[in-house]
């Protein structure tokens, strides 16, 4: 480092900058997107009672962040707020009937792994959430959904760590509120709790298999299936998966970039009038689920590149990063597209992704 100066005053600066430099740590590893942000001070969590010791003794700094796999996160700019990584393992059964069993799962551990051991176990429940990237802690956040099924169909329960106080906090499932990419944890609970573990309730026995997703049917005759089981529906789903979206070890990506919009179901049947070939999925209280990736589609951006970002070319719904971009130009994309379909359709749609800081 190249000092001017040379006074003590401008050492000590220069040594506490070099300090910093080292301390910080670059987070392009930790997120799907695979782009590059700072995090001032990045802390890894092993196990509840270490964070809630942290947390007591380290009381009056920023309020944290909470990163699990990365998975759904956008990185505008550099972290000044501490981070914390969810490194909490651990995945066993607390209890068990003839029919049923409740595992309990540390928030760190990998929701596919997680899939994978509930098979194994003949635990059914979760096989429609098969190869879903991330956490087990992150997954009450938006309620990952996917073929049909959402975690709120089998959460039981979860224990979080309150970040204001260090205290342990107990949630039933419908303390959680979970709806479509929705919980209390994106609203009044956002960026308060650290969730440490979470327990699942599965099926033991006469499974109840989901297969009223098209493609899962369809992979299911292709390959000769008829007496599906719970490991051939997560392979059904693998496959699909594989299929369309893009993995983000060669291409970042966080999935779903937007949510489905949901609209008045009035304002859907008009809008079928005008364009009959579009999905509409009719939902309770006279609403409809719109495809998000068919009205970007629409508006003619699959498969678009501009610069280091674009809209994938067999999912609009997801953007991409095709190496060295920065989160402001993946968030210049999306507003264009929103603003596109805002104006062609009069719909909105609102990003699923976290966007940090
Ligand atoms: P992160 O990205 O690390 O965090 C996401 C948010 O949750 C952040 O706000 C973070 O602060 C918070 N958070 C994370 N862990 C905790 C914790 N322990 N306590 C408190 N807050 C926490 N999602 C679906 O629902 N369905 C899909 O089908 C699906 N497919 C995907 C496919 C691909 C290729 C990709 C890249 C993503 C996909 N996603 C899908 C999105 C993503 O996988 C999920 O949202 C997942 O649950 C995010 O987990 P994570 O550990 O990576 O969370
Ligand atoms: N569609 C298009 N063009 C596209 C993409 C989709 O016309 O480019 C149409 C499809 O033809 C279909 C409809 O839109 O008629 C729905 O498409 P798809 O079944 O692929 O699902 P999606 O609504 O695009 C949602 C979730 C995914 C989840 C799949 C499977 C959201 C925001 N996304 O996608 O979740 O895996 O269903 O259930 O709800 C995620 O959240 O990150 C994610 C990947």
């Amino acid at each position: 480092m190249y000092c001017k100066q040379q006074s003590p005053n401008c050492w000590r600066t220069c040594i506490f900058a070099a300090l910093k430099l080292f301390a910080m740590q670059n987070l392009r590893p930790y997120n799907t997107f695979g782009i590059e942000a700072w995090a001032a001070s990045f802390i890894e969590i092993n196990d509840a009672t270490e964070l809630r010791r942290y947390l007591v003794k380290h009381n009056k700094h920023a309020q944290p962040l909470v990163l699990g796999g990365g998975s759904n996160i956008l990185l505008m700019d550099d972290l000044q707020v501490p981070v914390f990584k969810n490194n909490i393992l651990g995945k066993k059964i607390v209890w068990e009937d003839a029919d049923a069993a409740i595992v309990e799962v540390g928030g760190g551990e990998n929701w596919h792994g997680l899939v994978l051991w509930c098979l194994e176990l003949g635990l059914g429940g979760i096989e429609n959430l098969s190869l879903i990237p991330g956490t087990a802690g992150a997954a009450p956040i938006q309620n990952i959904g996917a073929y049909g099924v959402e975690i709120k169909e089998v959460l039981h329960s979860v224990e979080a760590v309150e970040l204001a106080s260090g205290r342990l906090r107990q949630f039933s499932a419908s303390d959680c509120r979970l709806g479509y990419r929705d919980s209390f944890f994106k609203n009044e609970g956002k960026g308060r709790f650290f969730i440490t573990s979470i327990q699942l309730k599965l099926s033991k026995r006469d499974h109840r298999l989901r297969l009223d997703y098209g493609d899962i049917r369809r992979r299911l005759e292709e390959t000769g299936i008829t007496h599906p089981d719970i490991c051939a529906v997560s392979e059904a789903v693998t496959h699909i998966r594989q299929s369309k979206l893009p993995d983000p070890t060669r291409m970042g990506n966080a999935g779903s970039f937007f949510k489905n919009p949901i609209v008045p179901l009035e304002k859907a049947l008009r809008l079928r009038e005008l364009w009959p070939n579009m999905p509409l999925y009719e939902q309770p209280n006279q609403q409809a689920k719109l495809a998000a990736g068919w009205l970007i589609e629409q508006c003619g951006w699959k498969g678009k590149r501009v610069g280091n970002v674009g809209c994938h070319e067999k999912q609009a719904l997801v953007l991409v990063n095709y190496g060295g971009a920065t989160g402001r130009e993946v968030w210049a994309l999306a507003t264009d597209i929103g603003a596109s379909v805002a104006q062609k359709f009069g719909v909105e749609i609102a990003p699923e992704v976290n966007l940090w800081p």
